[in-house]
């Protein structure tokens, strides 16, 4: 692992491991990452991952319905359980900021290369990879359009970005209210500054860059429950979709 990771990203890696043990998304159980997506051996989170274990079949048959793959890398990777489970069939990189034990110091699988990094500037060379994912990853990049031209870079011609499980909102302003609640929760844990690093995201940025030819493969939301809410006037929430993106 290289790349020693400066302030505020420093500050921001010791607030949000302390917030993910708080929150139950990281555990001292080896068997934790292990058992994820499908099993949460904290019993905290168990309506979320049952929703991310879904997106993860969505993702592995879409991976497996592409041609020539092998080299991938799990960009925001976090304790690799993605990755862990990727490693069965490719050769998976993991990449995070973030090195303690919820982050890649949680990986102990021999077949995963691990790299300390920011998504935003990528430490490897144009070209390396035949996939870059960023599951529950790409709303924590703080410039957008660099942390997707750095993943066209990472990728081969032809290559596939795949995004999941991160939070998308109708247009700016539903974004926007989204994130002054997030805001009020990180303040409410003496974090402000994680909100700095946290936003979601619109179609419309991601098609902005036309750096990659999307395709939505599972809208990741309740249609029933969103309708419902659309009759009540109440705001839908987020959609968590799972999105490839060929690079142009
Ligand atoms: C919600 S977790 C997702 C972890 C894992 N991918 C998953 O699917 O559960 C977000 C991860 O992104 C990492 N992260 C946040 N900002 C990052 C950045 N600029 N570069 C690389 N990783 C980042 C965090 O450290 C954390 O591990």
């Amino acid at each position: 692992m290289s790349n020693e990771p400066q302030t505020p990203i420093r500050r921001f890696v010791e607030d949000y491991r302390r917030l993910r043990f708080a929150e139950g998304y990281a555990s001292s159980d080896p068997a934790f990452a292990r058992q994820l997506p499908f099993r949460d051996t904290t019993g905290r989170n168990v309506a979320a991952w049952r929703l991310r274990a879904l997106h993860y079949v969505v993702m592995r048959t879409g991976l497996a319905l592409l041609p020539a793959v092998d080299r991938v890398l799990d960009v925001g990777a976090g304790n690799g359980w993605l990755a862990r489970r990727l490693a069965h069939r490719y050769s998976v990189t993991a990449l995070d900021v973030d090195a303690t034990d919820a982050g890649l110091g949680a990986i102990d699988d021999p077949r995963i290369g691990r790299v300390r990094g920011d998504l935003e500037a990528l430490p490897v060379r144009d070209g390396t990879f035949d996939v870059v994912i960023a599951a529950a990853a790409l709303h924590y990049a703080v410039n957008l359009s660099q942390a997707l031209a750095e993943m066209a870079r990472a990728l081969r011609p032809g290559g596939v970005l795949v995004i999941a499980d991160s939070p998308f909102y109708s247009d700016a302003l539903a974004r926007h209210r989204a994130w002054r609640r997030t805001l009020g929760y990180y303040e409410e844990a003496g974090a402000a500054h994680l909100a700095r690093r946290y936003q979601g995201l619109t179609r419309a940025e991601l098609d902005g860059p036309a750096l990659f030819r999307f395709i939505t493969l599972s809208p990741g939301y309740e249609p029933l429950r969103a309708a419902l809410a659309r009759l009540r006037g109440r705001e839908t929430g987020p959609r968590l979709p799972v999105i490839f993106g060929w690079k142009r």
